[in-house]
């Protein structure tokens, strides 16, 4: 296939909605903690500090894995655009938040398994609660599997029912620990506004159930709402209503190394397994409190990762009903056009 002539105009256009991609990335409470700089024919990806979470997430781990899943996601929409986007990652050591520098390659048209992944960015959500009681077919988690170690991370699944149950209790306990912890607590109020918001980050009340249908084993969600009764009403699938709730398959992803460099690796696999998931009309539900907490994060690497480090636990499952509503800032707060 032929390569197309594209004017400068022609691929500011093309980075702007490649950007305009990333943003739909998953970011840790909806921080997306990201900035774009665009440049002649190169993008490049910074960390915002300021949106880091100091009390869950002091070393920027979570920060830079959100990071790697909007990376992914430019990526992505370079290569539906026709484009080779040759990868720098952590290209300054003197500038540890420039995460990767994107230099721009003209390439042959997408072919149609590209395309497919890319129209996923737009309809993934994160789902919070319950799934329906299809089961995940073996084929989508090989292929998940094999993407995430394409992007060099690895996924291991809790086969055996006492090790998800162990995950869900230690999930359980992660959970009991922050509500009863006051910076814990006053972190997630700051980052879960009221209804009446105007801001365009942070868990909104439309981002999560009233009351989380419960799961078995139950995984218990973040107490976003924080007593004040906000959340919006679960769509109510008849295993919920019986009290099946169905869990999914249980995920931990994990990584050789725990530094920065395998953080963004790590979020690129999340969100590549992630549009997988998504083409299969499944969803995946975060469960990360535990992997707040040092002494559980490592209870949990010694246990169930063969010393891998665990960066997210998630569940996969067919959700039930329309997904859930998120919100994102506009391209022009997070993206800079340098001269
Ligand atoms: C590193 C990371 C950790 C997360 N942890 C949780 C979690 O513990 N509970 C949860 O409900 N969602 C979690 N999420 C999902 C985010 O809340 C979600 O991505 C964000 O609100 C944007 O919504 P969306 O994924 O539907 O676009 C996590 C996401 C990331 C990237």
């Amino acid at each position: 296939m032929q390569t197309r002539y594209r004017t400068a105009a022609d691929m500011g256009e093309d980075m702007r909605r490649a950007v305009e991609d990333a943003l739909w990335a998953p970011s840790v409470h909806n921080t997306q903690p990201w900035r774009f700089g665009v440049r002649g024919s190169r993008i490049s990806l910074r960390a915002d500090p300021d949106r880091r979470l100091g009390v869950a997430d002091p070393k920027g781990r979570e920060m830079l894995i959100s990071c790697g899943a909007a990376l992914y996601n430019l990526r992505l929409s370079l290569r539906a655009q026709g484009y080779d986007p040759v990868l720098r990652l952590l290209p300054d050591p003197d500038r540890p938040h420039l995460l990767a520098d994107v230099h721009l390659e003209p390439d042959e048209e997408p072919d149609q398994q590209t395309l497919r992944e890319h129209a996923q960015i737009r309809r993934r959500r994160s789902h919070r609660g319950a799934f329906r009681p299809e089961t995940v077919s073996a084929g989508v988690l090989t292929a998940m599997r094999y993407d995430v170690e394409r992007e060099g991370a690895r996924l291991i699944e809790a086969v055996d029912s006492h090790v998800k149950g162990a995950l869900a209790a230690l999930t359980d306990a992660a959970e009991h620990l922050q509500r009863r912890t006051p910076a814990y607590a006053a972190e997630i109020g700051r980052w879960a506004p009221s209804p009446r918001t105007a801001r365009k980050d942070g868990m909104q009340e439309g981002a999560y159930p009233r009351q989380a249908p419960e799961t078995s084993p139950n995984f218990p969600a973040r107490d976003f709402a924080r007593g004040q009764g906000w959340g919006t009403e679960p769509a109510q699938g008849e295993a919920q209503r019986e009290g099946q709730g169905v869990a999914g398959v249980a995920l931990l992803l994990v990584s050789d190394g725990d530094g920065p460099a395998d953080w963004v690796r790590t979020g690129q696999a999340l969100q590549r397994a992630l549009l997988r998931a998504a083409e299969g009309d499944l969803a995946a539900a975060f469960h990360t409190q535990a992997l707040e907490v040092p002494e559980l994060r490592a209870f949990i690497r010694a246990h169930f990762c063969r010393d891998a480090y665990p960066q997210m636990l998630l569940r996969i499952g067919a959700p039930e009903g329309e997904g859930l509503d998120t919100v994102r800032r506009p391209i022009d707060d997070v993206m800079i056009v340098e001269p």
